[in-house]
């Protein structure tokens, strides 16, 4: 039986938060555990170089990023988990992809659009102002990141989605021009049931709103941030809406069903703010208490995450290395003799 391949990378240039644990960590570390799939997790650091140009930063993402997977209990034994930069084949089929690739199609891509309309507004008399390289051609790193590993199944965002039908038709044009089936043809997967969490302020959380809750903060200052959550100025005995509440919602994506009708009955029953922030407190503690030391143990032992992307850079070189070289020969690259 062939497995599915689900593949997924993560850009390291921030701090972990709850967001992404719940849209994003969470169902990987499950999908990663189901028998007929075979997944590959990376950090996209590569990428990162686009956005983040202070290499503290950078370095600093990717080890807590790191630690923060395997603190969550992914199991390195079922899932292939890697650094891109390791994988220096990955930027070698860039290149190979870069010239199948339509400059016109990257004219499309959503993050280059976005600049080139930030500088219009702006009035600025250069449309590319500020549009590096590397943000132009994005999306076909991130072809190669999915095509290399001939991944069947990508979870992303829905701002993701446009990114894989790119990487769909780079893959179309690289077997029509050298006729034959080098690569398989990605599906975005985007889960319907995945909440998108809100952040402090309401808005989705997002690094870009500065509104998010780190995971693995101390206790006092989760705390902290759990009491700066914006609510409503109900008074303790009025009926307060839990659907359209971000304490609820944060609530709900770590509770059980019984725990979450619950708390829905004492929204009903008028709940104080206070009380209710006191609880969703000490629930989402409860339950990052474990990984959270797991966590701060792993950061203090970086020797450890390295053997670990190490691993994990051998398991997925395997594959790249012989696809790399058949595509070199396809090209005509090959050695002579
Ligand atoms: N661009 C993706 C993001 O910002 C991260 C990413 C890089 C990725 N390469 C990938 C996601 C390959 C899926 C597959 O979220």
């Amino acid at each position: 039986m062939t497995k599915t391949r689900v593949l997924t990378g993560i850009t390291t240039t921030g701090t972990p938060h709850l967001g992404n644990y719940v849209g994003a960590i969470k169902p990987a570390i499950h999908a990663s555990q189901t028998p007929d799939v075979e997944s590959f997790y990376f950090l996209a650091d590569l990428h990162a170089l686009i956005k983040a140009q202070d290499p503290r930063r950078v370095q600093q993402s990717r080890l807590e990023i790191a630690a923060t997977w395997l603190a969550l209990g992914l199991d390195t034994d079922n899932a292939v988990f890697y650094r891109q930069s390791d994988i220096h084949e990955i930027p070698e089929l860039t290149w190979l992809l870069s010239c199948v690739c339509a400059k016109g199609l990257m004219n499309r891509a959503h993050a280059y659009k976005a600049a080139v309309a930030d500088n219009e507004a702006l009035g600025n008399q250069d449309m590319d102002k500020g549009v590096s390289m590397g943000l132009f051609g994005y999306p076909v790193l991130m072809a190669a990141d999915i095509l290399m590993f001939k991944a069947n199944k990508v979870p992303v965002g829905r701002d993701q989605i446009q990114h894989i039908e790119m990487a769909r038709d780079m893959a179309g044009r690289f077997n029509h021009i050298y006729k034959g089936d080098y690569f398989t043809l990605p599906e975005a997967v985007v889960d319907e049931n995945v909440e998108v969490l809100r952040g402090l302020d309401g808005r989705k959380m997002s690094k870009s709103y500065d509104n998010t809750i780190p995971l693995f903060v101390s206790e006092k200052k989760l705390q902290k941030l759990v009491r700066k959550i914006k609510t409503n100025s109900l008074e303790p005995g009025e009926p307060k809406d839990p659907d359209t509440c971000t304490l609820f919602q944060i609530f709900s994506a770590f509770a059980t069903p019984e725990e979450t009708r619950a708390m829905r009955t004492d929204y009903e029953n008028g709940i104080g703010w206070g009380d209710a922030k006191n609880r969703v407190f000490e629930y989402v503690n409860e339950h990052l208490r474990e990984p959270r030391e797991r966590y701060n143990a792993l950061l203090e032992d970086p020797g450890h995450i390295e053997r670990v992307l190490q691993q994990g850079a051998d398991k997925a070189r395997a594959e790249a290395q012989p696809l790399m070289e058949r595509l070199r020969e396809v090209v005509g690259l090959g050695r002579f003799v």
